[in-house]
């Protein structure tokens, strides 16, 4: 979920770590867990009091995919598109997510429910096509059971 940003966060997000670049990750960490995402103008702020280059920060936020630079859903759907989740179905499993949410992967929904992302292998072939939402793995996912899934999380209040 994201929230607003707000300096005074970013500073306290700062001082509790020394202004030290070896502490660039763990504080784009926090500032994810935070806000839901890294808002760019963060990578100013921690640019200047860590005296790291901004490209720098910007390739670490792209690079792990626990970072995002985008705002995220409340929920995050990861559809594995692995070799054996493609073989049995996952380009229609992806397909039906798309016309349930209205968006493609790497895409937020308009109400910051849902974000779609794609993944290459869960570990979890054998229970093949799988979607993961919140962490809670569903297995052999058939496209007609996409909404009966999207309906049990749009009630939720929390993760
Ligand atoms: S290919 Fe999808 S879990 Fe391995």
């Amino acid at each position: 979920m994201t929230v607003p940003v707000s300096l005074k966060e970013v500073t306290r997000v700062l001082a509790s770590y020394p202004s030290e670049k070896r502490y660039s990750l763990a504080i784009l960490q926090d500032l994810q867990n935070k806000f839901g995402y890294v808002p760019r103008e963060c990578l100013e702020v921690v640019s200047k009091a860590l005296g790291v280059k901004i490209s720098a920060l910007y390739s670490m936020a792209t690079f792990y995919r626990a970072l995002s630079l985008k705002p995220r859903g409340k929920h995050i759907i990861r559809v594995c598109d692995g070799t054996a989740c493609h073989i049995r179905g996952a380009p229609v499993l992806l397909d039906a997510l798309k016309r349930a949410l209205k968006i493609e992967p790497g895409e937020t929904t308009s109400d910051g429910l849902f974000t779609v992302e794609t993944v290459n292998c869960l570990g979890a072939c054998a229970l093949a096509p799988v979607m993961v939402v919140d962490g809670k793995y569903h297995s052999k996912v058939k496209p007609d059971e996409v909404s009966a899934i999207l309906k049990t999380y749009k009630g939720k209040k929390h993760g």
